[in-house]
């Protein structure tokens, strides 16, 4: 195979999960500073918040499904032409509640619900750094894992079986930034707290209330903008980290 060619003078990124919440608004930001955006959903591309290039760029693709990932990253290559991939953001995760969206605890967790978890929210993100590697390596790029603050503690909604996945994607992130950050390819995770999308469960505003310093949940574009940063060259000695987004819920 031949070796893929440096950055192109605009710089090319793949989002999974952009076709709502923080993936979205990670779109908008990166498209407004010049970069092409590949994006990955299981929806179509959505015609109601359209970006020039957007439906071409957009891959349709379950991350449920391992079988699909060395076709993914297939597919992205063949779009991006030859070039190098400046940036790989994992956003895309499944977070499964009890009806009403109350905390799916232990108990309540089969072991297809673990596995479809951790194929969505960790193992597509393994094995897609894997496969993009050349491409990376190539335009000197970055990998941000999204993570959350559901990873390192007990949380009132997100159950065991995302948390962990969770921890194990933060856990991900150390690993590569060893083994990649040689390679010239930097790997950092963020991890959100509660951020306004759909994601979030009724009963939110009580956590916000208790638990958040800053007294409101975040705003999407403020994920998205801590993304850039870490794609950005700003960042260039930022390397194995994990960025708490989340007014202070944390402390
Ligand atoms: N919002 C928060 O407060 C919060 C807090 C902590 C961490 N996070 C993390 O931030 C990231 C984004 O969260 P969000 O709140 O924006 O979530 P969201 O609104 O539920 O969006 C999730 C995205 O993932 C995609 N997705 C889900 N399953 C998929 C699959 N099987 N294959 C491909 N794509 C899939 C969805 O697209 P389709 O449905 O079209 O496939 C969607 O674009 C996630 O990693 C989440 O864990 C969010």
């Amino acid at each position: 195979m031949q070796a893929p060619n440096p950055a192109p003078a605009r710089k090319i990124m793949l989002l999974t999960g952009a076709s709502r919440g923080i993936g979205h608004a990670t779109v908008k930001v990166f498209y407004r500073n010049g970069w092409r955006v590949l994006t990955v959903s299981r929806a179509a591309f959505n015609p109601e918040c359209p970006w020039p290039g957007g439906r071409e760029d957009h891959i349709q693709a379950d991350l449920a499904d391992p079988a699909g990932y060395e076709v993914l990253a297939a597919e992205v290559r063949q779009r991006l032409g030859g070039a190098g991939l400046s940036a790989l953001v994992n956003n895309a995760a499944v977070s499964p509640k009890m009806p009403g969206g109350g905390r799916r605890g232990v108990a309540d967790t089969s072991y297809q619900d673990w596995l479809s978890v951790f194929n969505i929210n960790l193992f597509a993100a393994a094995t897609l750094s894997r496969h993009l590697l050349p491409e990376l390596r190539a335009a000197g790029g970055s990998i941000v894992n999204v993570t959350s603050i559901a990873g390192s503690r007990v949380h009132p909604f997100a159950g065991p079986a995302y948390a962990c996945s969770k921890a194990a994607l933060a856990a991900l992130t150390r690993e590569q930034a060893f083994d990649y950050g040689r390679l010239g390819v930097r790997v950092n995770a963020i991890a959100p707290g509660e951020i306004d999308t759909s994601i979030l469960s009724p009963g939110t505003e009580e956590i916000v209330k208790t638990q958040i310093p800053m007294q409101r949940l975040g705003d999407p574009m403020e994920v998205a903008k801590t993304i850039l940063f870490l794609c950005s060259p700003d960042s260039a000695y930022i390397n194995g980290a994990e960025i708490h987004i989340n007014g202070g819920q944390h402390v």
